[in-house]
């Protein structure tokens, strides 16, 4: 039978070739939001110019604002424009690709507004040839999720594929919920209408091209799982660092925090990558299996120690070079109390065979010092310091970086001895650059990877059920508690550092030290 996802260049599943996906309208709710103009369409046209999008290819925007479809184009050129940022030359076919977008304002909160939808679908389905096949995009604010759901079920927007007839998939925004009890509603309503396998929650860190490469590094090589555990590594941190501040996002921010934001789904998401154990094949459900039983292998965090476990913090006002930065709670729409944490730093542990008593240190925070995300795996100490003798009183310990964003690549961390008739040691880099090994940096957005994926039907890089459920399980005791703490426990940091002192401190208390970057 042939597989209705992929249209021209391969009938199989053979990843090594490129793969274009079949004809589909992507319809995206939320589309005069600030998510479409500066990573959907910009991806859309990366794929655009890679011929990776169908001929037979539409994007209809939804959303109250009115725009015409020459309105709503101009502002997704500038978006393309400003977010891709190719050399001048490289625009070459944006008008081609623009003509592929139309919009359509109405409140999408009443389902009347579904049969507009429809119509238009309808009309312009027959010049693009779109051949029935359906992508709904959620880039909505989530409380409005359900109500979205519900009208596509209700307008009978949510047919399941059958024997390789058309498909129609849904794919949701973070955040999946806000607690446990919010995710486990939200994957009720939307199990309601479509089936799990119709359903694709977007986690974009999880389409960076370092972060698919962590399952090829730890399973594509012999030399790395041997010591993949805790005979060999001392502790694993994962930084999730911006320099930019909560920007023009107070509203949602302001509900989420940092917890929400960046932890319950992409700091996990990284931790779960790191440290589960090999699928025995390389499909979408033995990997999301693997990631989910990792997940529930994470020590719930206790409660009446907490302060040992995680540090919450906000920015107050500081300096990046010669530039003020303003306080959390003077950042326009913030409420000048606001007790919402922009930093937070957990420590956890993974109760398996693998991972007994080694611990991993989870830190994510808005205005830091610099932007930067990166996994730093530390090994344990040589066991016998032979060379004593040289004056030398400890040896660094090895270290391994993967780096994440900016400058993609990794590093290895050893001792060598300085050339030179005395015995002498220093830590020394051996080094992997994604542009020097490959001769250009990965795609800008994440999305790109992604947007494809997902019309090619393979669900791999998006969250399971399980595992957003199991995310919140985890999280939300520790929410809940600084939720009823208030503002006892929040501690504070100058814009532009590594954070509050809390936070170094609790690196201290274990002996230990955040990696300096
Ligand atoms: C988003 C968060 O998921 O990730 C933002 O909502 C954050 O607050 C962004 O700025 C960071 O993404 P990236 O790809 O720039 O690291």
């Amino acid at each position: 039978m042939a597989d209705s996802n992929v249209f021209v260049e391969s009938q199989t599943n053979d990843t090594r070739r490129r793969r274009v996906p079949a004809p589909c309208a992507m319809v995206i709710f939320g589309a005069s939001g600030d998510l479409t103009e500066r990573k959907l369409v910009p991806a859309l046209y990366y794929l655009f110019r890679a011929g990776l999008i169908p001929e037979g290819f539409l994007v209809i925007g939804c959303a109250k604002t009115p725009y015409t479809d020459e309105a709503f184009r101009e502002k997704m050129r500038n978006g393309v424009r400003k977010y891709l940022n190719l050399p001048e030359g490289d625009y070459g076919n944006l008008d081609e690709f623009l003509k592929k977008l139309y919009y359509i304002s109405n409140d999408f909160a009443t389902c009347e507004a579904y049969s507009e939808l429809r119509e238009r679908l309808n009309q312009i389905d027959t010049g693009h040839g779109t051949g029935g096949n359906r992508l709904f995009y959620l880039a909505t604010p989530p409380s409005v999720f359900p109500g979205t759901v519900a009208c596509l079920g209700a307008a009978g927007f949510a047919q399941p594929e059958e024997d390789g007839k058309c498909w129609t998939r849904i794919v949701i925004e973070k955040p999946f919920g806000r607690d446990l009890a919010s995710a486990r509603e939200l994957n009720r309503i939307v199990t309601n209408v479509f089936k799990e396998d119709q359903i694709y929650r977007i986690d974009h860190y999880l389409g960076k091209e370092t972060v698919q490469n962590l399952l090829v590094f730890r399973f594509g090589n012999g030399i790395f799982e041997p010591f993949w555990n805790r005979r060999y590594i001392d502790h694993v941190q994962i930084a999730v660092a911006e320099h930019i501040g909560v920007e023009n996002r107070a509203s949602y921010y302001e509900e989420a925090g940092l917890v929400r934001d960046m932890i319950q789904n992409h700091a996990l998401s990284l931790l779960s990558l790191v440290t589960m154990e090999p699928p025995a094949i390389f499909d979408a459900t033995a990997v999301r299996d693997e990631k989910a039983k990792l997940m529930r292998a994470i020590r719930p965090l206790p409660l009446d120690r907490l302060n040992d476990y995680a540090v919450r913090g906000q920015y107050v006002e500081g300096w990046s070079d010669d530039q003020r930065l303003p306080a959390y709670r003077a950042e326009p729409k913030v409420s000048p109390q606001s007790i919402t944490e922009t930093f937070a730093a957990l420590k956890l542990f993974i109760d398996n065979w693998r991972w007994a008593d080694v611990p991993f240190y989870l830190r994510s925070g808005k205005r830091l010092a610099k932007r930067i995300s990166e996994i730093t795996v530390r090994f344990r100490r040589a066991p016998h310091l032979l060379f004593k003798g040289t004056g030398l009183k400890s040896i660094e310990p090895n270290r391994l970086s993967i780096h994440i964003q900016p400058d993609e690549g990794m590093s290895l961390m050893f001792n060598a001895k300085i050339p030179g008739t005395t015995m002498q040691i220093r830590p020394v880099t051996m080094n992997f650059h994604y542009d020097e090994a490959f001769g250009h940096a990965p795609p800008s957005t994440a999305y790109e990877t992604l947007l494809l994926d997902c019309m090619l039907g393979d669900s791999m890089l998006f969250t399971r059920d399980d595992f957003v459920e199991l995310a919140w399980e985890l999280l939300t005791p520790v929410l809940n508690r600084w939720h009823e703490d208030g503002r006892k426990g929040l501690s504070f940091y100058e814009a532009g550092t590594w954070g509050p002192p809390e936070a170094d401190a609790f690196m201290e208390r274990d002996g230990r030290a955040w990696q300096e970057f």
